[in-house]
């Protein structure tokens, strides 16, 4: 598929951590789970990001993969409307990152800040590495691979969107100007008929000299209507429209996942590392006891003592879980000490369980059955292959590789 009609494809990864819990669940999965009926999407697990800061204990990478997926599937990412694969075994990805690094200047990747904050973070790591710097242009690689259009990330993802568009544009400049380009266009324009054309030239020209964006999108939705118009020509109208070359790889737009507002048992962010997370294949008798244990407001000693849910981490479980009748009835109660905190923690406690019980069925049923979570993977992988490869192809042809 061609980066023309390409540009609806949402893409996304995630570092295979082993299980996930309640904090990925309210962040990132429910979200997948709404795209994925929205777009044409790509979920995978990036194992070669692993790799980049696990590479002296691969080992582990393994096992936390089809946890992950497990996860993913029990969430309700649905593999007949989402593809999912595992980036290692789409050798693409790996060959587009080998020639974007031909022309990533070295200071782009130095300068995106997450380079130095996690080295600075992951201390007893060695991350003086050629992988590890490189890390935010394999995330390009696995973007532009796709030709994705959006790409749902959290706030700290953003810069690396960033210099995903930079290597595009950089890219469509070095390579998308094949000789002929101007011709080419010409003719295009010209087979849209007089009117079209008059339309094109006259919103191309205000865009271009007036920065007039409405006249661009105009221009863009004319030729994207075009029914005797060839796809290539397309895109190179599309470039021509911005002043560039043929854009072989598209630009994506970051979707910025809004921050989870799902607190841990502590009131920090529910994490893994802090021990303060409820998994989402959590047993019912450990939900409960790790509800029951949460910390409340330390105004609240005795139950006659009363307290400010303000001060409180169940209270944020509340915002979450809870409507106005059950919040106001914890405000008051909290206030007057009319309720006791136990009392309280009852309807989280119960929302809980009813929104993990399904979810932990089914990642029962898929760890018995790995062989079908294998073969979900499996056709997903050869799925993500071809359009990968469709890009690839492009991308060697215009960089003068596909002598054979
Ligand atoms: N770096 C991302 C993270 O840590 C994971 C990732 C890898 C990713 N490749 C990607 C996310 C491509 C979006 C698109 O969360
Ligand atoms: Fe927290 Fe509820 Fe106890 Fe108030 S009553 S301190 S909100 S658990």
């Amino acid at each position: 598929m061609s980066s023309v009609v390409s540009s609806q494809r949402v893409l996304s990864g995630m570092r295979p951590t082993g299980r996930l819990h309640l904090g990925h669940y309210h962040g990132v999965l429910k979200n997948w789970v709404k795209l994925q009926h929205e777009y044409e999407c790509f979920f995978f697990v990036a194992d070669w990001h692993a790799l980049t800061t696990e590479y002296e204990h691969p080992q582990k990478i393994e096992a936390s993969v089809w946890d992950m997926v497990i996860d993913w599937l029990a969430a309700g990412i649905n593999p007949g409307s989402a593809t999912l694969f595992i980036q290692s075994r789409v050798p693409e990805h790996a060959e587009l990152h080998l020639l974007l690094s031909m022309m990533t200047p070295l200071g782009w990747l130095e300068r995106v800040p997450t380079y130095k904050d996690q080295q600075e973070k992951l201390r007893e790591k060695d991350l003086s590495t050629y992988g590890f710097l490189g890390y935010p242009l394999l995330q390009s690689a696995d973007i532009l691979a796709y030709r994705a259009g959006q790409v749902p990330v959290g706030a700290d993802q953003v810069a690396h969107i960033e210099i995903t568009r930079e290597v595009a544009r950089r890219f469509n400049h070095l390579y998308g100007r094949e000789p002929g380009f101007e011709e080419a266009v010409d003719a295009a324009i010209r087979k849209m008929g007089k009117k079209q054309a008059k339309v094109y030239l006259d919103s191309r020209r205000k865009y271009q000299e007036q920065g007039d964006e409405s006249a661009l999108e105009r221009a863009q939705a004319l030729v994207q209507d075009q029914q005797n118009i060839t796809l290539g020509d397309k895109e190179r109208m599309l470039g021509d429209l911005e002043g560039g070359g043929k854009i072989i790889l598209p630009e994506p737009q970051a979707l910025l996942t809004p921050a989870s507002k799902m607190p841990g048992l502590d009131g920090q962010k529910m994490s893994k590392s802090y021990g303060n997370f409820i998994s989402l294949r959590e047993e019912p008798d450990a939900i409960d006891e790790k509800i029951r244990r949460m910390p409340t407001d330390p105004a609240r000693v005795r139950r006659t003592d009363p307290g400010d849910p303000q001060k409180c981490p169940v209270w944020q479980l509340h915002e979450v879980y809870s409507d106005d009748t059950i919040r106001s009835w914890v405000d008051h109660g909290c206030r007057t000490a009319g309720i006791g905190c136990l009392d309280c923690k009852k309807p989280v406690i119960d929302a809980v369980q009813a929104e993990l019980e399904p979810i932990r069925k089914r990642a029962e049923d898929h760890s018995r059955n790995p062989d079908l979570v294998r073969t979900i993977v499996a056709e997903g992988c050869e799925e993500a292959r071809e359009a990968a490869r469709d890009t690839l192809e492009e991308v060697r042809e215009a960089m003068g590789l596909s002598y054979r």
